[in-house]
């Protein structure tokens, strides 16, 4: 709900549990107010305190009065050059070389529904479920204007942002910063979180207090990494699963990008979150606008599980746009894993027919089915079967791979090129390079320039050949390296800062034609495992393969900091064989399968090579996620420990909307002896039922489950693991 004052000019945004204010002051300067818990009919701007500080600036209009200073108060979009020391949000440069930006409040609009961004990804809603306010901003010497978009998701206490800039000068501008979202704190006695490490080991939590100066994660790599995940959280230093503000900012884009926390001088914060301005310069002639990514923002007064909990549901519901929306998705087996590049038509087919056999839907054949592609260094560009490997092409595996019953996917890589193939001896132009210099390879490979709408163009034309050949039902997207010597050769000397940002709404542009044109096929996007999860791919790819990383006990910890954003139906997790191919950990069938399950779920190993037992135990597996599916993967989830906190077990939970049904899961750690008793205690159960426990004659109350616990069997061995499924009586 947007509730204006329009006497006062004071803006409020009012969610189920939140309340966001801001107002335009006697000198019109945008003031942010509050965030936090919903508090109605108040102008909060009484928190706001200001008295004469020293080398603070005062802007002009305040004439004599030395109390007000830009740099001292809460700012919405802060501005650079007027006063305001702290982080900008925005920079640029005038014709006459000046930097200075000065926002003043002119004006609002409302709008229902959400306004959409034109070739960037957002969250949708209708006219019914979501409204927008657009505050516009104006800097009357550079003659630029500045809108704020922010549109209410109410149930989901979710706010997203957006930001145009506009020029309505007579010259051109250069723009070398345009944040998503600035959001101050009359307080820094915060903690952030991010989501960092590495390739095999993404989205890693790390938890520590703000301190004097800024804080910073982002990525210069042209994606949004697997160092820093686009997703942070800034919240109570006593806040936990269940209890403490929670501030979560989310940016839905996939390039580089900063989230940067500055404590001030005064004991404020602020929060500032956008594509990165590392080589970031966007001109902007007269009467053109540029648009910033979409930023949502989650506010938890009640830590972070509510706070996650929010954004899962309204990713799934107002972010994915997913062919399977209201149908289960089939269990696929992929061969990577199982034969890297050496295969052919007739062990692809046995790995198929092993899985089908064991209830699995979906075969999706990796990498190296095209042009020279035996090993990793040549081919990529070439997108042509290869019919040694596959002498009926790909038509004739889709039948084979059919008459199982089976649906067939494969795997692309779009965006890159080997020097050793037909596409770059043809146009050797076509990729990143800067003149004069020979591009770094990454993986052996070079990076198209996809902010080339010709290049674009040619890709696209090649994948459709392959998409409409054959009966394709799900393509992976993958990427394979980071982007260096970026310079394209489309666009002029002073237009280069575009380039990165350009790339990433290259991609973006090439993803909504294949969904508009193959509208049935389900893109899961990769980027060598988790490099570019984040909201912005999520818009085009409903799932994401999470890591190259799929040893069960790794994955737990990835899989745990992936979902503090980002629901478990998009993370793309498989069983694979032991011992695992990444740490050589051995692991039991049980467990691979209890934790992929928690995901959008597969196999990536060689069925042929299972025991009898194991295929028993794989077909079990399968049967139980398509009967749990809606638990596993639209039940709310809670994460019941930390795999990086306790040693003993990991455990999790998804418990349904109406809280009738629950799957509690737990994995244990190294064997241990004499192991001490452990009770688990459950959450998010309706403590007034009787849960019966697997289908046997336990029946425990919601009450007793959430506060008692329930009592964990003693284990043997390494890394066990236990399903529990509980069910109200009556
Ligand atoms: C990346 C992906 C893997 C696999 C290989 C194929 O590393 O993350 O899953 O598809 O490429 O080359």
């Amino acid at each position: 709900m947007i509730v204006l004052d329009r006497e006062n000019r004071i803006f409020t945004l009012h969610t189920l549990n939140t309340t966001y204010q801001m107002k335009a002051d006697q000198y019109n300067v945008l003031l942010h107010t509050y965030y936090g818990s919903r508090i109605d009919g108040c102008d909060l701007s009484v928190l706001i305190q200001c008295n004469d500080r020293s080398f603070t600036p005062n802007p002009n209009e305040a004439g004599s009065n030395r109390n007000y200073s830009l740099d001292v108060m809460p700012q919405e979009y802060s501005t650079c050059g007027v006063g305001d020391f702290r982080l900008p949000s925005v920079e640029l440069e005038l014709k006459n070389g000046s930097h200075t930006v000065d926002l003043r409040y002119k004006g609002f609009r409302l709008e229902k529904g959400k306004c959409p961004s034109e070739g960037l990804p957002g969250f949708y809603g209708s006219e019914d479920e979501v409204e927008t306010l657009v505050i516009v901003l104006k800097d009357a010497a550079a003659q630029v204007e500045t809108e704020l978009y922010y549109s209410i998701f109410e149930n989901y206490d979710l706010i997203t942002r957006a930001v145009r800039v506009v020029n309505q000068g007579t010259d051109e501008i250069r723009l070398y910063q345009c944040a998503s979202l600035c959001l101050d704190f009359l307080r820094d006695d915060m903690d952030l979180l991010t989501f960092n490490a590495r390739h095999l080991m993404e989205r890693c939590p790390d938890r520590g207090p703000l301190r004097p100066g800024i804080l910073s994660v982002g990525s210069v790599r042209g994606i949004s990494s697997h160092q820093h995940n686009p997703f942070v959280i800034l919240c109570d230093h006593d806040a936990d699963e269940d209890k403490g503000m929670c501030y979560g900012a989310m940016l839905l884009y996939s390039g580089n990008f900063e989230a940067a926390v500055e404590c001030s001088q005064f004991e404020n914060s602020r929060l500032v979150m956008g594509i990165h301005p590392y080589h970031f310069c966007w001109t902007l002639e007269p009467g053109q606008a540029f648009t910033a990514p979409e930023a949502a923002m989650v506010c938890s007064p009640d830590g972070f599980g509510q706070m996650s909990r929010q954004y899962h549901r309204a990713v799934r519901e107002h972010l994915l746009r997913d062919p399977y929306h209201g149908r289960q998705k089939p269990v696929l087996v992929n061969n990577w894993e199982a034969t890297y590049f050496d295969f052919n038509a007739d062990r692809l087919i046995d790995i198929a027919r092993e899985a089908a056999a064991l209830g699995i839907g979906l075969f999706v054949m990796d990498d190296g089915w095209f042009g020279s592609r035996n090993d990793d260094n040549s081919g990529l560009g070439d997108w042509q079967v290869n019919l040694e490997k596959l002498p009926g092409g790909l038509e004739d595996l889709a039948l084979h791979i059919k008459d199982l019953g089976m649906k067939f996917g494969i795997w692309m890589e779009p965006e890159m090129v080997n020097e050793d193939s037909h596409l770059y001896r043809a146009h050797p132009d076509w990729v990143l390079h800067v003149p004069g210099r020979a591009p770094s390879r990454g993986r052996g490979q070079l990076v198209l320039d996809f902010s080339r709408k010709d290049v674009r163009d040619y890709i696209y034309e090649q994948m459709k050949a392959i998409l409409s050949g054959a009966d394709i039902s799900y393509l992976k997207w993958d990427m394979n390296r980071s982007l260096t010597d970026v310079w394209s050769a489309g666009l002029s000397a002073r237009r280069q800062g575009e380039v990165y940002h350009r790339y990433v709404l290259g991609v973006y542009d090439l993803l909504e034609r294949l969904r508009h044109d193959y509208p049935h096929i389900l893109i899961e996007g990769c980027c060598g495992g988790g490099g570019r999860f984040d909201g912005g791919m999520l818009y085009y790819t409903p799932q994401i393969w999470c890591s190259d990383d799929t040893d069960a006990i790794d994955r737990l910890r990835i899989q745990y900091g992936t979902s503090f954003c980002y629901p478990a139906c998009t993370v793309g997790a498989h069983v694979s064989a032991v011992p695992n191919e990444q740490n050589g950990r051995v692991t039991p069938l049980n467990t691979r399968g209890i934790t992929a399950m928690s995901g959008a779920f597969g196999y990536e190993m060689d069925l042929g090579r299972c025991t009898m037992e194991e295929k028993n135990e794989i077909r079990r597996q399968v049967k139980n996620y398509k009967i749990h599916y809606d638990l596993l993967h639209y039940g709310d989830y809670y994460r019941l420990s930390s795999p990086y906190q306790d040693s003993v077990y990991t455990a999790w939970e998804q418990v349904s909307p109406d809280q009738r049904e629950a799957l509690v899961n737990v994995v244990f750690g190294c064997a241990g002896t004499a192991p001490l008793f452990c009770t688990l205690r459950l959450k998010g159960l309706d403590p007034a039922l009787q849960y019966q426990v697997d289908g046997t004659d336990s029946f425990y109350s919601g009450k007793a489950l959430m506060n008692a616990g329930y009592p964990l069997p003693s284990v043997q061995g390494d890394y066990p693991a236990l399903q529990i499924y509980l069910r109200a009586a009556g």
